[in-house]
């Protein structure tokens, strides 16, 4: 994939216990142009591959995918277990997670620069992917200049920036101007990140960053159409007067489900429905209905009553 021609390309962010493969077959169908598992601890994938690779449940249906790595050590390795099945091989730099800062993992190297580096050269040194990084403005403070330009200097083929710093954790708003002056910083494409909950967003981060792409987490939880929308006001100028019925969703989603994910969890199953159902106007009463069924057959049944609108 080169990485070098993106243009107002829709990413799907990273997440975990969200990025099941119907819900990122799910948003390329809508529209997404590059998928991504959710991380994967390098040490994880060293101690059980092949465990941790059918976990994902990879299909090409929803290629091009993204496989993000998370870690400080084993970079090369986990590269050689996972590059056959990835498109790009993206480098967690921004998890804010107590428990991953604990192991030095995600956004702690943003504030130890030389384990950063020695990290990100050996999974750079060792793909013959596409290399990306994921990071968030810094760890305290903003130090995202030094970082990126630190990052294309590794010959990281494009960041993906969230306009937070770990301190903020999801606290006041994602800052687009210290996502555009990243983007003024170096020469490698940009992936503006943070706060896109409906289409207008999309247009007006890449707009006011000049980014090369935009990369949507929570506000496509639930919402994978919104990939759908994002694209149809970047190639018209104006909204869709398209929806799609969050039954319709919810049973479709169910299909892929059953299709690709068999072998993951009925709880993460049960909380994409309910993500579904969040805006409906019995959205209440199917959170309660659903809470208390333990059975795909059960859930099933709430999406197709009359209950699920
Ligand atoms: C439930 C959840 C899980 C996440 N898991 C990951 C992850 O595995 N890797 C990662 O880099 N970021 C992860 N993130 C952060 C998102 O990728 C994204 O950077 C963040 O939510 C900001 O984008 P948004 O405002 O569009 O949600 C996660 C976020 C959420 C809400």
């Amino acid at each position: 994939m080169n990485l070098k021609q993106l243009k107002n390309s829709l990413f799907l962010a990273p997440m975990r216990g969200v990025n099941c493969a119907a819900f990122r077959v799910m948003s390329k169908e809508y529209g997404c142009d590059v998928t991504s598992t959710p991380m994967i601890i390098t040490d994880d994938l060293i101690s059980d591959s092949s465990k941790v690779i059918s976990r994902l449940n990879l299909n090409k249906t929803e290629k091009p995918v993204s496989i993000q790595l998370i870690g400080n050590k084993n970079g090369a390795e986990s590269v050689s277990l996972i590059e056959d099945h990835a498109d790009i091989i993206d480098i967690n730099l921004g998890c804010p997670d107590k428990k991953f800062l604990g192991l030095k993992y995600g956004s702690y190297l943003l504030s130890n620069l030389p384990m950063m580096e020695k990290f990100v050269s050996s999974i750079v040194g060792a793909s013959n992917k596409p290399v990306t990084a994921k990071i968030r403005l810094g760890f305290n403070d903003n130090n995202s200049l030094i970082v990126s330009k630190k990052l294309e200097d590794l010959g990281v083929n494009a960041i993906t920036v969230h306009g937070r710093t770990t301190k903020q954790g999801y606290t006041g708003v994602s800052d687009i101007n210290a996502i555009k002056k990243v983007k003024e910083n170096v020469n490698i494409p940009i992936i503006a990140n943070g706060d896109v909950f409906k289409p207008g967003n999309a247009k007006s981060l890449l707009e006011k960053t000049g980014c090369n792409g935009v990369m949507i987490g929570r506000g496509v939880m639930g919402n994978p159409f919104l990939f759908s929308e994002v694209k149809y006001l970047l190639e018209n100028g104006k909204n869709t007067t398209k929806s799609v019925d969050k039954k319709t969703d919810a049973i479709k989603f169910t299909k892929y489900y059953e299709k690709y994910d068999y072998n993951v969890s009925f709880t993460e199953y049960r909380q994409h429905i309910m993500w579904f159902s969040k805006n409906l106007l019995n959205a209440a009463i199917i959170k309660d209905r659903i809470l208390r069924v333990k059975t795909f057959e059960k859930v099933n049944e709430i999406i197709n009553s009359d209950i699920f609108r």
